[in-house]
């Protein structure tokens, strides 16, 4: 049985992780429009993962007892100013889940709740995978710069990339 203390911290996880799908999808939908098809790609993958996250929660908290309650969520920005600010945006953001995972975790382990403290180790593997990812990929931006022809088959390289990890 989950304390109220972790139900309510799990679902303030819900809603991070359904904000990162959307904020995902809009940035996949910016790629899509403005030439960057294998960045799209990527994207709208990533979106989907982030949902799964989210979706892994919401059972998890159903299944021990709670209740999870879906979000309201705001409506991301549309606009963004160049592929390199996606990815810095993307690891910013994927920064500031992994404080809030490990957040978690202190709080379990606190209340001495070792069921959710394991279910919750699937969360650290998966950020530091996507904290590495997002890194990897933005420097790699910042070294082809405004380069187009490097820009054009870095976005090639996402495409592929986005079928094995996304
Ligand atoms: Fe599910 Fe990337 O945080």
């Amino acid at each position: 049985m989950l304390s109220k203390t972790i139900e309510s911290k799990l679902q303030s996880q819900i809603e991070k992780e359904a904000s990162s799908s959307q904020l995902y999808l809009a940035m996949a939908c910016w790629a899509d429009v403005n030439g960057f098809s294998g960045a799209a790609s990527f994207l709208y993958a990533h979106s989907d993962e982030e949902r799964m996250h989210m979706l892994k929660l919401v059972k998890f908290i159903n299944e021990r007892g709670g209740h999870a309650t879906v979000p309201a969520l705001p409506k991301p920005t549309k606009e963004f100013e160049t592929l390199q600010a996606v990815f810095k945006s993307i690891l910013e953001h994927e920064i500031l889940v992994t404080a809030s995972i490990n957040d978690i975790i202190t709080a379990c382990l606190k209340e001495n709740d070792h069921t959710t403290n394991n279910f919750m180790q699937w969360y650290i593997s998966e950020q530091m995978e996507e904290e590495q990812l997002a890194r990897s990929i933005l420097d790699k931006l910042e070294m082809i710069g405004s380069e187009k022809s490097s820009l054009y088959m870095f976005d090639k390289d996402l495409e592929a990339a986005s079928k094995t990890h996304a």
